[in-house]
């Protein structure tokens, strides 16, 4: 399976994305994670992304569509990967397609986009909790760890991330009007855009994701 997750900044893409992967045993390529990690390390990929991302704009494409390639050729995703936050840009769109042609990939096979008002995704962006080390997600509310502050997997720290501010997520917000949700329009023309009402729980969401993935197990 080769699914791509398009989403505004706290719908809920890299929890369901962390789900689906165990489900279906293939690898959540998240750009974010990426790029957080490389950030965290201080390498020439983080010190290029690190100041776009603390201000909530975009890495330039060229960057993004590198590190996907390297991914995506890679014998880890020779089964199927879901690419969560990747494309975001038409530009990006247009690179994935020629990258599938030129390996001989036989194309994607859903685009879930994932629907919550603003006033929501606010919500869940202030209360996240993150684990630097396993990329686990949390909620303080929604979804809370069983000891408060610990990763129930690997029992590191959680983390508050640096671009959930208000401010920055103002900003984040804006990005996805302005140069992702074009993408909705792309993909559909394509007949490959499948929508997900994410304002639900998310056990909730998780089961209208594996209907719009497996229809006929669910039918
Ligand atoms: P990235 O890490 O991709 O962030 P994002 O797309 O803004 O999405 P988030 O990770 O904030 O949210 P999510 O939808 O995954 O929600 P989550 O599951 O965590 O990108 C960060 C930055 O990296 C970008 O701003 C950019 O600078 C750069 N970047 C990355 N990709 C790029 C690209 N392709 N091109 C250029 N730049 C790029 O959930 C959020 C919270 O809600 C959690 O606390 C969770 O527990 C909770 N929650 C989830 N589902 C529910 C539910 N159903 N009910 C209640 N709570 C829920």
């Amino acid at each position: 399976m080769r699914v791509v997750f398009v989403g505004a900044p706290g719908v809920g893409k890299g929890t369901q994305a962390q789900r689906l992967a165990v489900e279906e045993k293939i690898p959540q390529v998240s750009t974010g994670d990426i790029l957080r990690d490389a950030v965290k390390r201080g390498t020439p990929l983080g010190l290029q992304a690190k100041d776009f991302m603390e201000s909530g704009k975009l890495v330039p494409d060229e960057v993004v569509i590198g590190l996907v390639r390297e991914k995506l050729t890679s014998a880890e995703c020779a089964q199927g990967y879901i690419l969560d936050g990747f494309p975001r840009t038409v530009a990006q769109a247009e690179a994935l397609d020629r990258m599938l042609k030129e390996t001989g990939s036989p194309g994607l096979d859903h685009v879930i986009s994932f629907d919550v008002p603003n006033v929501e995704t606010i919500r869940r962006l202030a209360g996240r909790r993150s684990c630097p080390r396993c990329q686990t997600v949390y909620h303080i509310v929604y979804g809370p760890p069983k000891r408060e502050g610990r990763c129930d997997k690997c029992g590191e720290a959680l983390v508050q991330r640096t671009d959930d501010k208000p401010e920055t997520v103002e900003a984040r917000l804006a990005v996805f009007d302005q140069q992702t949700s074009p993408l909705i329009a792309y993909y559909q023309k394509r007949g490959l855009l499948r929508r997900v009402d994410a304002t639900a729980a998310i056990d909730q969401v998780s089961a209208r994701l594996r209907a719009v993935v497996h229809p006929a197990r669910t039918a």
